[in-house]
């Protein structure tokens, strides 16, 4: 079915259209006219359906598809994790292998591993190191200012405390560190022509950091440490990840764990700086309740994917078997049917049943106290240093197809003159 207010073959998955603003009024638009609806437009995401694609704009349809991994599989290509055919091993489906990408039961057997090492006491056991981190990273960015007090927040700030909670999570020696920081940046960049880094350099690095991380499982399977590695390739008894289950399992997270949460923080640091109340408000009461509206407000992730099972009706549409369904998370997230003033960005907001970690399926993100976490952390860090921060200029938008995210924040320490 055609939308009837928008140009025929619009598309939500435009990285255009995203670089430039997240489409909210065509969201508005569809989740009151045609919820569910068949975008003739081929995507700009690789394997999201040739022909077109179904775009699901309110909450409960997207969190009525996420609950359903039966009727809405995530077995093709779910999210834009992308690999290079020629540099892929021995012709391996990489896609099958990472997680995100399996059903019922294989993603459940590898969901219940990898999930002894997010257990509330493991996330836990990281706050301190991260508290101090996330200290450093602000003091650091305050010290290299330039002369008139400006940096860039994204790559002084939010870059950082990603990056190292991953690293301190899986255990990846100090040393070792600015390879792997080097790794997923270019993995998490190649989307962007501006950075100059081809689809091959980024597919390259992916698979650096598999050859790594399976060097270190089968290292800790060799010598068993004190360890989230050791703990998910070599605890006995239990079920256990082979060491390339681990290494594709360290690629999901230095995807969905880095570029996430780096954006939810720069897009927190915004809307405060555009919401001076809230930010005031932050500096304090310091609301517990903050994360989750930054995750909300900014939603990182504009869409994932999943393809239907069989034909399934959905918000009064007809979904025939194999068709692809883009989940729009920012248009959930906005839905006033379940957020009042949803325009609004409010740091106290509670109950805030946002979707930006997902629809609460199976999938649900595994990491989603760490970010949250790293969120408080962060800002705790910068109400502290940074109390007095002023926006220089508008932010520059990532080109991407699906991650709402910015490049670049420029601020400065130096009063307003
Ligand atoms: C899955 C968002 C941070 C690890 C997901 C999903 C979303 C998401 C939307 C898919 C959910 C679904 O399909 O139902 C976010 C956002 C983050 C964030 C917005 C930051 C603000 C993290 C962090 C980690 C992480 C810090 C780990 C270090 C994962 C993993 C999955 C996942 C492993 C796949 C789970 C599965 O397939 O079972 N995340 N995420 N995420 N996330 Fe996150």
């Amino acid at each position: 079915m055609r939308c009837p207010h928008l140009p025929d073959g619009f598309d939500f998955t435009d990285p255009d259209l995203l670089q430039d603003r997240v489409p909210h009024p065509e969201f508005a638009l569809m989740r009151e006219t045609a919820p569910v609806w068949w975008c003739t437009q081929p995507p700009n995401i690789s394997g999201f359906g040739d022909e077109g694609y179904w775009v699901v704009t309110r909450h409960a349809d997207v969190k009525y598809v996420s609950t359903h991994p039966e009727l809405f599989s995530s077995n093709t290509n779910t999210a834009v994790i992308r690999f290079n055919e020629t540099i892929s091993r021995d012709q391996i489906d990489v896609q099958k292998l990472i997680m995100l990408n399996m059903d019922p039961p294989e993603h459940t057997r590898v969901r219940q591993i990898v999930q002894r090492g997010f257990t509330p006491r493991a996330v836990r056991s990281l706050e301190a190191a991260l508290r101090s981190r996330a200290r450093s990273i602000v003091e650091t960015a305050l010290a290299s200012a330039d002369t008139d007090g400006s940096f860039d927040f994204v790559t002084n700030i939010a870059v950082e405390l990603p990056l190292q909670a991953i690293a301190e999570l899986i255990g990846v020696p100090q040393d070792d560190r600015s390879k792997i920081f080097d790794w997923s940046n270019k993995m998490a960049a190649y989307d962007d022509p501006e950075y100059a880094i081809t689809e091959e350099v980024g597919a390259e690095a992916a698979m650096e950091i598999v050859a790594y991380s399976m060097n270190l499982a089968a290292a800790r399977k060799e010598c068993p440490a004190q360890d989230i590695v050791t703990q998910l390739v070599a605890a006995e008894g239990e079920g256990n990840l082979s060491s390339d289950e681990f290494g594709f399992f360290v690629i999901l997270l230095a995807v969905a764990g880095n570029e996430t949460t780096r954006n939810a923080i720069s897009h927190g640091m915004h809307a405060f700086l555009t919401h001076p109340e809230q930010w005031e408000l932050y500096k304090r009461e310091r609301p517990k309740t903050t994360a989750e509206e930054i995750v909300r407000w900014a939603t990182p992730v504009v869409s994932f994917q999943r393809t239907a099972t069989q034909d399934v009706e959905l918000g009064g549409q007809r979904i025939r078997k194999g068709e692809r369904v883009g989940l729009f998370y920012s248009s959930a997230n906005n839905d006033p049917e379940v957020f009042d003033a949803p325009e609004t960005f409010d740091i106290t907001r509670d109950p805030n049943p946002h979707l930006g970690f997902g629809g609460g399926g199976p999938h649900f993100c595994l990491g989603k106290s760490l970010a949250v976490m790293e969120i408080d952390l962060i800002f705790n860090a910068v109400a502290d240093v940074l109390p007095d921060l002023r926006l220089l200029e508008d932010p520059r938008r990532l080109r991407s197809a699906w991650l709402n995210g910015i490049k670049q924040l420029q601020v400065t320490t130096a009063a307003e003159s």
